[in-house]
């Protein structure tokens, strides 16, 4: 096992590029289970995530090989198995994305329950309530999803709550189900028009991608396609980030800014300037940082994604700030450690209330999800002193060679092996 060791106090300052984003890799990779034919994927992040969903595809048959770095080839011809085990499942939830191309191809699904994880408890009713309606026999047996079908049909989903695995499950199923399928308070995220703009590309009929209402019409096949992922916008909010905790100066040379709107109006309310130039986004943060509440929302909204990172922020600014968090109950896990390095957080129900403190000091922290890590590494490179992360794995599941993009801002940040 890994940890990483940062000593703060160093500005961040250069250029960087962003990869391509784990949340449009991961269901791409499990929509080319809807084609025949061999797909060429570009922008693929090297990440955790990206090797064991390409494990599970080849466990239900589909070949894939990397071309170059960042370029796999996906191949479906036959399927060899419509189960997804426990053992893949539970290391990333996002391997319920297979339930959708599987009933709507083959017919069939047996689809690990993910159970809870690190930050909430994250049912898949909302997933399993459409395909029923859809036409779908769904049944929970030993700890399995158990799906059949003898087709999907179109139907009008209405979600109770707006949800990006949901909408994309449920998007990926109808473009084979016989009819029109619409789908209500549909989530609106980039990655969610990434996704329906990769099926277009295989011959699916979409509409509506990026509002509420998502028109699908069901085609009899999809083939295989060349597409390129969007960047990632939660690493690119990251290093944003990372700017404001360092008043740092850098560039961000394949920024896409209108993804994160509401990210760089909160930032500009702390004190961070932007300048759009022909390099990219610059991004300046402050001597002093003020502070900004925030409440976490769906696309456009704050994402809860950058919760953790705004907090790591906030535990410097000057004043007191409230962050609150609406879509996860228990994403509130970096907020011990922050203390460990002497933040001032009282946590009241799904709202922090932090007071700015002058400068984090460097400790021992263990990472306990993907994006608290980051506010881990975020807070150690403003901290005095050395501070060491472990259990980074889970960091290593959504970003890619995180160390040595912020070493190449000047970070003094490095990863060594563990023998625990
Ligand atoms: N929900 C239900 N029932 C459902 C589905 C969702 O109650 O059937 C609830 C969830 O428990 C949560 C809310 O709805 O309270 C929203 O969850 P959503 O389904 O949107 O989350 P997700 O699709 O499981 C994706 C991202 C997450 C990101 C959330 C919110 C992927 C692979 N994952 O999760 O990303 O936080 O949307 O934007 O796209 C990450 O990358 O670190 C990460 C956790």
């Amino acid at each position: 096992m890994d940890k990483i060791i940062i000593q703060g106090g160093r500005r961040l300052k250069g250029e960087i590029s962003i990869s391509g984003s784990k949340n449009a890799a991961l269901p791409l990779l499990f929509a080319t289970i809807l084609t025949e034919g061999t797909s060429t994927l570009h922008h693929i992040p090297e990440l955790k995530d990206v090797l064991t969903s390409l494990k599970l595809l080849s466990k239900l048959g589909l070949h894939h090989k990397k071309i170059q770095t960042h370029t796999y080839q996906v191949q479906c011809n036959n399927m060899r198995s419509y189960t997804a085990t426990y053992d893949l499942v539970k290391t990333m939830r996002a391997s319920v994305l297979v339930l959708g191309p599987l009933l709507a191809r083959v017919r069939k699904a047996k689809v690990s329950l993910p159970g809870g994880c690190a930050i909430g408890a994250r049912p898949i009713n909302l997933h399993l309530k459409a395909f029923e309606k859809m036409g779908a026999k769904i049944d929970i047996q030993g700890g399995y999803v158990v799906a059949s079908t003898k087709k999907l049909h179109g139907e009008l989903i209405r979600f109770d709550t707006v949800t990006v695995t949901g909408t994309e499950n449920v998007m990926m199923a109808a473009t084979l189900a016989q009819g029109e399928t619409v789908i209500e308070n549909a989530a609106r995220e980039p990655e969610v028009i990434d996704l329906a703009q990769a099926l277009i590309a295989m011959g699916a009929r979409i509409e509506g991608m990026g509002t509420k209402t998502i028109h699908i019409q069901g085609v009899d096949q999809l083939h295989a396609c060349q597409y390129s992922i969007i960047p990632d916008r939660i690493e690119m909010g990251t290093f944003l980030m990372g700017v404001a905790i360092t008043h740092g100066d850098i560039t961000i040379t394949n920024a896409k800014s209108s993804m994160l709107v509401a990210l760089i109006e909160k930032l500009k309310e702390v004190g961070v300037s932007f300048e759009e130039n022909e390099r990219g986004l610059r991004a300046i943060g402050p001597k002093i940082l003020k502070t900004a509440d925030i409440t976490t929302a769906p696309f456009p909204g704050f994402a809860t994604d950058f919760q953790a990172q705004f907090m790591a922020c906030m535990t410097v600014a000057k004043g007191t700030s409230v962050i609150t968090e609406t879509i996860f109950e228990n994403r509130f896990m970096h907020v011990s450690e922050l203390a460990r390095m002497g933040a001032k957080i009282r946590v009241e129900g799904h709202r922090a209330i932090i007071e700015g403190i002058p400068r984090l000091s460097g400790a021992p922290l263990m990472a306990s999800d993907l994006r608290a890590s980051a506010a881990l590494v975020l807070a150690g490179l403003n901290a005095e002193g050395i501070t060491e992360i472990h259990r980074v794995y889970h960091i290593d599941r959504g970003y890619e060679h995180i160390e040595r993009k912020f070493r190449k801002l000047g970070a003094k940040i490095k990863r060594v092996k563990v023998k625990y």
